[in-house]
This record gives structure tokens, sequence and C-alpha cells, in this order.
């Protein structure tokens, strides 16, 4: 991609992945992404995180379209992700900047990736500025969001925030701003990245909020490391932040399963069926067919997380191990559930989900329920039964 100016003298120098379809688990589907990069040009010419290592060509093209790389003073280093600093070895050796400037844990994991004590890092904490020239930059550590190393760059002359992984989308497209592309393709996909990078963190963004609004920044462009710059919706992403993070369940349940000879398909069905008849709102996947980031998103803002498997070699088959594993590390709160199946002999995989549900403090609300081989109408009538009491238990804790 060529630059785009994205504020006077302000570029946006990344890349587009077209046809990135996996990011360590996180499908992708057919959307791929962008690494973000920025470049300002004031007295100091500055360059604002960088490209996955295999990229860097596609940085290189873009910068020299704007300036000849070396003549770029400093690196600064938001995350050390290598989607972001995998370009750094020779983005490093072409431009030999004055300095890098990381935060105390980046430049800490800038050498314990690339093994280089000698370049010229200056680290930078929260509230800490530099000058260069006509802006200045404002560092805020956000740590653990998502690593530990991250920080947000903020330049007030601009009203610009440089957010790293925050507020990001996973969307390949020709497109660098919000107010350019379809507004409910692209608040899915930022929920979707939401639900799979950022919620584990959901408490700290709570923090991030507040601390943003304390500080008193004045922002009208948040330039995320990932997908379009937002300058015509901020108020929008900013109040879903909040409200993702907040992790407030709706009358909303999530069904996923796995299934054999159908005889689970048919139980998932008809417990679905049951919440329905008590008016939540319902989304049923076949792990079959959906990927586990794919039901994420659902899960956010569900109140209830129902599983079921059949038993398998005395267990659960492994698309439920895969998604409940998934899930699990995304620490999704708040949650009530309950586990089912069917099975021929043994029978153990509902309540092994139902325990795996409670380790991931899902608060179980019914028993495991299992049936033998294939269900009759009286069991369809019971897993409708057992549908309808979880849908109780989300009517009853979620107010209109
Ligand atoms: Fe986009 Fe945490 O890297």
């Amino acid at each position: 991609m060529l630059p785009v100016e994205i504020k006077k003298d302000i570029f946006w120098v990344g890349s587009v992945d077209w046809n990135l379809r996996d990011f360590h688990g996180y499908s992708l589907a057919r959307r791929g992404t962008t690494y973000n990069a920025y470049l300002v040009k004031d007295e100091k010419i500055a360059l604002f995180d960088l490209v996955p290592a295999n990229h860097v060509d596609e940085l290189l093209r873009c910068l020299k379209a704007t300036i000849d790389p070396e003549q770029i003073d400093y690196l600064i280093v938001n995350h050390v992700e290598p989607d972001h600093s995998g370009a750094l070895p020779k983005i490093m050796d072409i431009v030999k900047p004055e300095k890098v400037f990381c935060s105390p844990i980046a430049k800490q994991a800038l050498i314990s990736h690339y093994h280089r004590e000698d370049w010229p890092y200056e680290v930078v904490a929260t509230g800490d500025s530099i000058s260069l020239g006509k802006r200045t930059v404002t560092f805020l550590e956000t740590k653990m969001l998502h690593w530990p190393d991250s920080m947000f760059s903020f330049i007030p002359e601009d009203k610009l925030l440089i957010s790293s992984d925050a507020f990001g989308q996973n969307l390949a497209s020709s497109e660098r701003f919000d107010d350019q592309v379809d507004k409910s393709l692209l608040f899915d996909l930022a929920a979707s990245y939401y639900a799979n990078i950022i919620l584990p963190f959901s408490p700290l963004v709570q923090k991030l909020l507040a601390k943003v609004g304390e500080v008193g920044w004045d922002i009208d462009m948040i330039a995320p490391d990932h997908g379009l710059i937002w300058r015509t919706q901020l108020p929008e992403i900013l109040a879903k932040y909040g409200e993702w993070s907040a992790q407030k369940p709706q009358r909303k349940a999530v069904v996923f399963y796995d299934t054999m000879w159908k005889s689970t398909e048919r139980m998932a069905r008809a417990i679905a069926d049951g919440m329905m008849a008590e008016g939540v709102s319902v989304q049923v996947f076949s792990l079959k067919t959906a990927h586990h980031s794919d039901v994420m998103p659902f899960i956010m803002d569900a109140q209830a997380v129902v599983a079921g498997s059949p038993t398998h070699n005395n267990g659960m088959l492994p698309l439920l191990a895969d998604m409940l594993t998934y899930m699990k590390g995304l620490k999704p709160q708040g949650k009530i559930g309950a586990a089912f199946g069917s099975y021929g002999w043994s029978g153990e995989a509902p309540k092994q989900i139902s325990e795996f549900l409670q380790s991931a403090k899902v608060e179980i609300v019914a028993d495991p329920l299992r049936l033998k081989n294939v269900p009759t109408d009286q069991d369809l009538a019971a897993c409708q039964e057992f549908g309808s009491k979880i849908g109780r238990e989300v009517i009853a804790r979620v107010p209109e």
C-alpha cells in the first residue's frame, strides 16, 4: 500500500495482510488484517510501531514513497509482539535511529526477542513526554493491554491517540478510516477482536477508560495497530469498549456442541427451544462448522453458556475440549451454564463438561443432562424443559 496522510504530516505507512487467516488460533475468516505503522514528520521524524518481519519490504516501500527511511530520528515501540516489532532488526540496520522509545518492560522484552542490548533504547513511563518539534508525544503504559509491555502514544497537538492493539479490528482493506466501510461490518469486527483478544483484560479496560478521562486527553482520532482508524465513530467505539469491558450479560444464551450421530445435536436444538420459549435470545453452534473464535463474540454478552458432547472414548469430543479451553483462557465473567450429551454405554462427557465449565467460573444451574443413544419424543421434551430451566435463570438474572 502507498502511504496515506491521516493528519497534516502524519502518515499511515503500514502493510495490508490480505492472506492471513489464523492469528495464533483466532480465525480471521476471509478478512485478513493490517499492520499499521505511523510516520510523523516534524523537526524530528518519528516512526510509531512496525510490521512483522515478513512484511518489512512492504513497510519500506511505503516509507520510501514519502521519505528516505534514513531520515527517521526516532522509533517508538508501543508493543513488542512480533506482528509489530518483527521488522525491527532490519529497520534498525537501515534507519539507525537516534533513539528507540519504549516502556521499561518493552525494553526487556525487545532484548529477549532480538538479543540486542546495544540499540539506543530510551525508556519512557506513564506521563513522560518527548518533543518532536512542533509536536509532543505523551506516553501511557497500558500494562496487560494486552501484553505487559504495551503502551499508548498521544500527540495532543493533533488530538491523535496511537493505541497499539486496543480499538483494532482485523480487516484487510484498501480503506483506512472507519467511515469508509459498512458500519455494522466494522463494529462486528471490532467486537470479534475484543472478544478474542481484549476480553480477559476487561477490568483493565475499565480502569484505562477512566484514566484517559482523568488525564483529560482531547482525542479526535484513534489510530490502532490493526484495521481502520477511528475518526468519525469515536464516541461509539469508546461506548462499545465501555459496554464490552463491563461484561454485563444480556438475555442471551449460546449453545455449542459436537455430535457423532446427531443425537446430541437434537438435544441441542430442543434445549435451545426451551430457552427461546422463556424469552431468551439463543445462538446455536455446531463446532464442526463454527470456529471457536466465531463463537466467542456471542459468548461475550450472553448470560448462559450451554455445552454438549456425546461420550467418546470415555470423554468429550476433541472439538468441545478445544472450545472450552479457548473460552476459559478468555475469562468471560458472570456466566451461568450447563452441560448435556448423548451416550452409548459409559456417558462421562456431560459431567466432564460441567466440571470444566465450573473451572472456567461458569455457575452451573442444572445437573448435566445425558441420554442414551437416540432421543425419544419424551427425551426431547426433557431437553426442552432443561432449556426452559436455564432460560428462567437467565430471565431472573438479567433485568429487562
Ligand atoms: Fe497486534 Fe499484540 O499484537
